[in-house]
């Protein structure tokens, strides 16, 4: 054969490769408002970054009739590229191809790319659109998704994983995604599920489509499985890119730094007025954030789930950190079972990630109930305690208002490691809020007063002025210093500065046995 010839072969099984299931199946895929696996990498990627691994590979399943079928690329697309200029690998399921299913070499083509990346210290990507094991190769394809989720495992705290879930996703193949770092999810278009609709009929009787059982809003709002959601596969690709740039490529590095036109020193008068004057008025959380950060500009990590606190990245003078933040406006603030989960699970990522810690803390205590304490609040509020004092990343603390008890303790106080702790003068820390401590230390003198209602009132407010302020915090150190709210930001940037070259080993061991 001349070289010419066998450059057309080339093309040849290229461009077959390349056409994936055949244009039927690409238009039904566009139909339902998706795109192909190589149109999602090639929005994804830098324009003209991708470069594809494998894409010659092929089945070896002769069960069922599969010698027969073609399955070009083995139904996944791999290859690296890159996000802003950073070192990216990626895989993305092809649906077209045997519905995305995943059988043995389809598998390997996967761990691969898993391997590839944590050689190199680089992100990876996963974009799922596939109906699970590839029943054809039986127990071949099992033994593929437990290889992907031992290094889904091994990587994990090496380099960032990010799963895209864009299609259904069934069975044990929701496990790998579930064992990254995120999890986004369309409106729509992606499903997550171990047990489809039809089976949980036949089961338990239930009645439930696919979009609630197993649906973007489902997972981002009651499960938590999901931390990103968008309307459109376009929308969630920007999602990730912005993800991307807060994040380093893995636990050596740091994240990049990106120069910022908001002034470090900025004040914000808002802040001063942000707090109101009665202590059980709620005010939005966000604004806060959005005051001290550059350009106002946040990440919400997890943002319709337990949203009775926040996480969510942004940068202070360029730095990337890490939020969580206590909200009043929904339950008050308190601390519960799904709002220690979102928090420990975020506070470990930073931590893992070399992204520094921001705190602020408006926490009137530990959300009471039969439910909550049935529930395991002990067990699931004890992760919030670990997770912040297991973590060495610069920890900062802003004490806006409330900071009681419990809770004032886990919101990243002195005592679990807390690095620079501030207060603003509105800050309460005390063990309780007024109105339960006066009817607890002054319950005589109310009883036996000839106007207990007023005496109650009275006490109330003594103990305010004495107790619930940040002072006496204060003189003891367990916080730095007492500041005005408006100059929050340019304390927070010289303290992050400060502590930017921060050195702290944990004993050594095997790991820790955070309550699960
Ligand atoms: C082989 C599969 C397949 C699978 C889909 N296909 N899933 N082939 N193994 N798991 C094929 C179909 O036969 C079809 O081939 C093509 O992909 C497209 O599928 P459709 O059914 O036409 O598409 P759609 O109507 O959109 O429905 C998608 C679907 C459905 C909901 C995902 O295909 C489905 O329910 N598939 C099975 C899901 C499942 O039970 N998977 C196993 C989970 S158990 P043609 O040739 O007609 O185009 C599991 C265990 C792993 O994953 C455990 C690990 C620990």
């Amino acid at each position: 054969m001349t070289m010419y010839k066998k450059l057309e072969e080339l093309a040849a099984r290229r461009a077959r490769v390349q056409a994936g299931g055949g244009s039927k199946r690409i238009e039904k895929q566009h139909s339902l408002g998706k795109n192909t696996a190589r149109e999602r990498i090639q929005k994804l990627l830098d324009p003209g970054s991708f470069v594809e691994i494998d894409p010659f590979v092929e089945h070896r399943c002769i069960q069922f009739g599969m010698e027969k079928v073609q399955a070009p690329g083995e139904g996944v697309v791999t290859g690296y590229g890159t996000i802003d200029g950073r070192l990216i690998y990626i895989f993305a399921q092809d649906f077209t191809v045997i519905g995305g299913s995943l059988g043995e070499m389809h598998a390997a083509k996967i761990c691969k790319i898993m391997d590839m990346a944590v050689k190199m210290g680089a992100p990876l990507i996963g974009l799922n659109d596939s109906g699970g094991a590839r029943i054809q190769e039986g127990v071949d394809a099992l033994k593929g998704y437990g290889e992907i989720f031992y290094r889904n495992t091994r990587a994990s705290g090496v380099i960032p994983q990010i799963s895209v879930i864009l299609g259904p996703c069934a069975g044990g193949a929701v496990y790998s995604p579930a064992l990254t770092d995120f999890v986004f999810m369309v409106e729509g278009i992606s499903k997550m599920f171990i047990t489809g609709p039809q089976v949980i009929k036949a089961v338990t009787g239930e009645d439930v489509t696919p979009e609630e059982l197993g649906g973007a809003v489902t997972h981002n709002q009651i499960s938590g499985v999901a931390q990103f959601m968008s309307s459109t596969e376009e929308q969630c690709f920007q999602q990730i890119r912005q993800l991307i740039s807060h994040i380093p490529s893995n636990n050596l590095e740091d994240a990049p730094v990106y120069k910022t036109q908001d002034d470090p020193n900025r004040t914000s008068e808002e802040l001063n007025r942000i707090v109101p004057t009665d202590p059980n008025k709620p005010y939005d959380m966000r604004q806060v954030i959005r005051e001290i950060v550059d350009q106002g500009q946040m990440l919400e990590v997890s943002a319709h789930y337990a949203q009775n606190i926040i996480t969510a990245f942004a940068r202070l003078n360029g730095r990337s950190i890490g939020i969580i933040a206590n909200q009043p406006r929904v339950l008050a603030g308190c601390l519960d079972i799904n709002a220690s989960d979102k928090a420990c699970r975020f506070i470990r990522f930073c931590d893992a990630f070399n992204i520094p810690i921001l705190t602020i803390s408006d926490v009137p205590g530990y959300l009471p109930g039969v439910s909550q304490e049935h529930g395991g609040i002990i067990r699931h509020g004890a992760k919030l305690l670990y997770a912040y004092s297991e973590a060495t990343v610069p920890k900062l603390t802003v004490i806006t208002r409330k900071a009681y008890g419990g809770a004032y303790i886990a919101m990243c106080s002195r005592h679990l490691g807390g690095d620079h702790v501030l207060a603003w003068p509105t800050a309460e820390i005390a063990v309780m809020g007024p109105e339960g401590a006066a009817n607890i230390i002054f319950r005589k003198e109310i009883e036996e007063s000839s106007n207990p209602q007023a005496t109650r009132q009275e006490k109330i407010r003594e103990y305010r002025e004495q107790f619930a302020t940040p002072y006496q915090a204060a003189a003891r150190g367990y916080i730095d210093d007492v500041i005005e709210p408006s100059e929050t930001r340019p304390r927070l940037i010289s303290a992050l500065e400060m502590l930017i070259t921060k050195r702290e080993t944990l004993p050594s061991k095997k790991h820790g046995n955070i309550p699960m």
